[in-house]
């Protein structure tokens, strides 16, 4: 499955949303430092403004990285007078940054806003990355916060974006570039940070399910920390290590095997007294060049090339077995918790002739890679650790056949394969008697299964994009959670296990608002927990209303964007209509904000305006949106119908246009004329 974008939270969003944006971020750090005076970088509270840098004074504490840059004030900046320039760098990694260490907590969740700009005297686009180094006992990582794509000497680019550090001794905020070595302008650096507490008086999800089969969830080393390691603790009986046990961090390069962020995990969960389900020995993606190359060129079908990767293969896998063995004595003893590992992962692709994918271990070494990867795993781990090939889409009719075919002729090959896994990445309404006719037809074959990597998002196509789900796509979702897992039950004999991949929205690995799983960033359960553990209180369970927002980057905050009042109309209007919009030369993005006027309220709206020059509504939010000639109707999406008297509600969209964008007119709510505010 191809890998998913990096954050990148810097997008064109409409010019008086990202000023508001702006504002909204120094009315932040301005109301917590009256509530917490701040004085350099301190431990977060709960929420709090941990690092703040406007450079009105000096640096801030910012200091250049690398050798060859310098750090100055420039004059040139989006508010106030001055923001922070960095010229002379030499390599990409150079850059400037913070030191954090006493700023950032590991395990809590931070919101990181900044604004990018390229100075006057730059030329050319530049993608500038936002990152964090950490430095745990010696050995660095670093994790890529956001992207900031494209730019330029023009507009100030907003990064806003989540990031929840792992463990670290030292840990540095910066800022790089990924491939262009131009000076760079930072500004308005503000980074809050929420330490949630989860409630532990929630019914356990491995107990509640624990009659059919062991429940399971993704996690990386910053899940396992603070509040959201608590809650990783009560609901899971068993762990899989999210990225930790990929060939890129196992072994980076040939011979120098990582353990320690693996480790980190697998002692969590033998103190927690959980399982681990390894992923993934072998991958076509997150395996480093060198496993395919021999002196920096590509390995070819020669016949030692061929045994060339096959006996790396093969060390790879022993490596893994022979640390986990030493480290916590043998498979299947009460010290080691490892019961099962992914083998393959995503071998399959129903496009081609054979339904096998065509990655680098296929075009050198055929298919027989598959089942040597299971002789070996076998051979290194042992019967005590079950083993499994893992796929995405196995739902559908046209992966199962392939997927079913491969594993039936392993199996009667005597290749040891134990188990099948469905990673299950679906949406809202992916087809559940798909899910059941691939569970029936595995059944047929005797092996063991298992949920590997659930996550339900709620967007239904890539044409959707909010900050958060609207409530109805929340309940859709508590509903599918409901019903699949009512389908898992049915086969609970086949079942291994059933894990999720990830533990609450904020560090899902899809894209930002899809909010697949079943706690929220705040740790606190969706009505999706509710539809597992509890359906009768779907509905009842209080859900925070969701702040359906037209623009595309996210807030740093939760508080909602402050919104001035209605001017009062002059006339008998019901409605007004405050109109805002963002145009460039082929294109707009427009905020409609409709308050009801009346005295009564609106139970049900339809929105009318006329589009004379020639725009085309493309895609719009928080309504059902069409045009017809130059007369665009939006109306009420099912959470937002109901308006009382002086209620507003926001909508938007993004339309084309043929030139200079004239004005709308004629706006009509329910066919009453509205005023402008
Ligand atoms: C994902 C991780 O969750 C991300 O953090 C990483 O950037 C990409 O990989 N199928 C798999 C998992 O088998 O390993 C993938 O995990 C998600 C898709």
């Amino acid at each position: 499955m191809p890998r998913p974008a990096p954050v990148t939270a810097a997008v064109p969003a409409p010019l008086v949303v990202s000023v508001l944006a702006a504002l909204l971020v120094i009315a932040l750090a301005m109301l917590a430092l009256v509530a917490a005076p701040f004085a350099g970088p301190a431990r977060a509270a709960s929420p709090a403004v941990v690092v703040q840098a406007d450079f009105e004074d000096g640096p801030d504490g910012w200091v250049a990285r690398g050798p060859a840059p310098t750090v100055a004030l420039s004059t040139e900046a989006p508010r106030g007078t001055q923001s922070l320039l960095v010229t002379g760098r030499t390599s990409t990694w150079h850059g400037a940054g913070i030191d954090v260490t006493d700023a950032f907590e590991p395990g809590v969740t931070h919101t990181i806003g900044l604004w990018l700009r390229l100075p006057s005297t730059g030329t050319g686009y530049a993608d500038l990355r936002v990152s964090v180094q950490r430095d745990v006992g010696g050995a660095s990582s670093y994790d890529t916060v956001a992207t900031a794509t494209g730019v330029t000497n023009g507009a100030w680019k907003q990064v806003v974006a989540s990031y929840t550090p792992g463990p670290f001794d030292t840990a540095l905020l910066y800022v790089e570039s990924t491939s262009s070595l131009t000076d760079i302008l930072v500004d308005d650096v503000v980074v809050s940070a929420t330490r949630a507490t989860p409630d532990l008086a929630l019914p356990q999800l491995d107990q509640t399910l624990a009659p059919w089969f062991p429940f399971g969830l993704a996690v990386e080393p910053a899940d396992v920390l603070a509040g959201r390691g608590d809650l990783v603790a009560h609901h899971a009986a068993q762990i899989t290590p999210g990225n930790q046990m990929k060939p890129d961090a196992i072994q980076p390069t040939e011979g120098t095997f990582r353990f320690d962020d693996a480790d980190l995990l697998v002692d969590f969960a033998l103190a927690h007294d959980q399982r681990v389900y390894g992923h993934t020995l072998l991958w076509h993606q997150q395996t480093p060049a060198w496993f395919f190359q021999r002196d920096g060129a590509a390995l070819t079908t020669s016949s030692a090339d061929q045994a060339l990767l096959r006996s790396r293969l093969q060390t790879h896998i022993e490596a893994i077995a022979e640390h986990y063995r030493t480290a916590y004595g043998e498979f299947g003893t009460p010290g080691n918790p490892i019961f099962a590992f992914d083998v393959v992962n995503e071998v399959i692709d129903e496009s081609q002739s054979d339904g096998l994918r065509r990655s680098e271990w296929y075009r050198i070494l055929g298919p027989s890679y598959i089942a040597d990867a299971f002789r070996y795993a076998r051979a290194a781990f042992g019967p005590e650790v079950e083993l499994f090939i893992n796929d995405y889409n196995s739902e559908y009719p046209n992966k199962r056949t392939p997927y079913v075919a491969l594993v039936r002729s392993l199996l009667a090959d005597g290749v040891p394969v134990d188990g099948v896994g469905h990673q299950l990445h679906v949406e809202v309404g992916r087809s559940l008697s798909y899910v059941e006719a691939t569970i029936t037809a595995f059944e047929a074959l005797g092996v063991r299964q298992a949920v590997t990597e659930l996550d339900v998002s709620t967007y239904l196509h890539g044409g959707e994009s909010w900050t958060t789900p609207p409530a109805d796509r929340l309940l859709q979702q508590a509903l599918y959670y409901r019903d699949l897992v009512t389908v898992l039950k049915r086969h609970a004999a086949s079942f291994e296990s059933v894990t999720i991949w990830g533990v609450d929205d904020s560090r899902t690995w899809l894209r930002a608002g899809a909010a697949p799983l079943l706690f929220d960033g705040a740790l606190q359960a969706k009505p999706a927990f509710w539809g597992i553990v509890d359906p009768s209180r779907i509905g009842v369970t209080p859900t925070p209303t969701p702040t359906p927002t037209p623009t595309p980057t996210p807030t740093p905050t939760p508080t909602p964007t402050p919104t001035p009042t209605p001017t009062p109309t002059s006339g008998p209007a019901a409605c007004t209509v405050r109109w805002s919009s963002n145009a460039w030369n082929t294109g707009l993005t427009a905020n409609v904000r409709v308050t009801n006027t009346g005295t009564t309220t609106v139970d049900g709206w339809t929105l009318t305006f006329t589009f004379s020059g020639g725009q085309q509504v493309t895609q719009g939010w928080s309504a059902q949106w069409s045009q017809a000639g130059t007369v665009v109707t939006a109306s009420n999406a099912s959470w937002n119908g109901r308006l009382a008297p002086g209620a507003s509600t926001e909508i938007g969209f993004n339309a084309s246009h043929p030139g200079a964008p004239t004005a709308p007119s004629d706006f009509r709510l329910n066919g009453a004329a509205c005023a402008s505010s």
